[in-house]
C-alpha cells in the first residue's frame, strides 16, 4: 500500500503559492489538493480553475480538484484542462454519480467520490467498484482548521474491506495526532491543510506527517 500526503492550500496565502507549493513538493508531499467551493454546496467561495492553470506554470506537481460544488460536472472540463489528474466530487451533490464517474474515466481522469460526515457510506455501495478513490470527509466541508470527527472511522473500514487496494482519502483535522487513527482505519491518502501552517516550517510539517506513514 502506498501512502500519500495531499497538502490542501485552502488556508495558505494564495498569492504566494508559486513558492509554497514547490516547497511542499520538495519536502516530500505527493499531490496538491485544491478545495473548490461554490457558495452553494458549502457557504464559502474559494477559487476556480484559473488558479490551477496558473499554478501549473510554476510547478509540475500532480494536482487534484476537490469540488465542493453543486452540479460538479459543469466544472470537470475546466479543471481537466488546467492539469488536474484527479477530480473528486461529492455524492451529495449529484443524482448521477455513476455517469459522472464514467465521464471522468473515459477522459483518462481519476474519479474520486467524497462523502460528508453525515452521509452513510452505503451511498458508495452501487459505485464501489467503479471509483478510483473514495474521500471520507473527517470534518464538515467548507472550512480549514476544524476538529477531526472520529465517528467517520467505521466508514473507512467499510470501504477498505470492499476495496483492499483502492486509494482512500481523508480530509479535515488531520495532524500527527489524528494520523495514526485514520491509518489504522485503512486510509492511505491524507489531506492536510492548517497543520502544515502551524508547524515551525512547511518542510517540518510535511516531514512530521510522512514520517508517520507505515514503512512498506
Ligand atoms: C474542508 C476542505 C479541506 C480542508 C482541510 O472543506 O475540504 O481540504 O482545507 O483543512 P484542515 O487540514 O485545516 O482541516
Ligand atoms: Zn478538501
Amino acid at each position: 500500500m502506498k501512502y500519500e500526503l495531499a497538502p490542501s492550500i485552502l488556508s495558505f496565502d494564495l498569492t504566494a503559492l508559486s513558492t509554497s507549493v514547490p516547497k511542499l513538493m520538495a519536502a516530500g508531499a505527493h499531490i496538491v489538493h485544491l478545495d473548490v467551493m461554490d457558495g452553494q454546496f458549502v457557504p464559502p467561495i474559494t477559487f476556480g480553475d484559473a488558479l490551477a492553470a496558473n499554478l501549473r506554470k510554476h510547478t509540475d506537481a500532480p494536482m487534484e480538484a476537490h469540488l465542493m460544488t453543486l452540479t460538479p460536472e459543469r466544472h470537470f472540463d475546466a479543471f481537466i484542462k488546467a492539469g488536474c489528474k484527479r477530480i473528486i466530487f461529492h455524492a451529495e451533490a449529484t443524482v448521477h454519480a455513476h455517469r459522472l464517474i464514467q465521464s471522468l474515466k473515459s477522459q483518462g481522469i481519476e474519479a474520486g467520490v467524497a462523502i460528508n460526515p453525515g452521509t452513510p457510506v452505503s451511498v458508495l455501495e452501487p459505485i464501489i467498484d467503479d471509483i478510483d478513490m473514495a474521500l471520507v470527509m473527517t470534518v464538515n466541508p467548507g472550512w480549514g482548521g476544524q476538529s477531526f470527527i472520529p465517528s467517520t472511522m467505521p466508514k473507512i473500514q467499510w470501504i477498505r474491506e470492499r476495496r483492499p487496494e483502492m486509494d482512500i482519502q481523508v480530509d479535515g483535522g488531520i495532524d500527527p495526532v489524528t494520523l495514526p487513527q485514520v491509518i489504522s482505519a485503512g486510509a492511505n491518502v491524507f489531506v492536510v491543510g492548517s497543520y502544515l501552517l502551524r508547524a515551525p516550517s512547511l518542510e517540518e510539517g510535511v516531514q512530521s506527517i510522512v514520517s508517520g506513514f507505515p514503512s512498506n
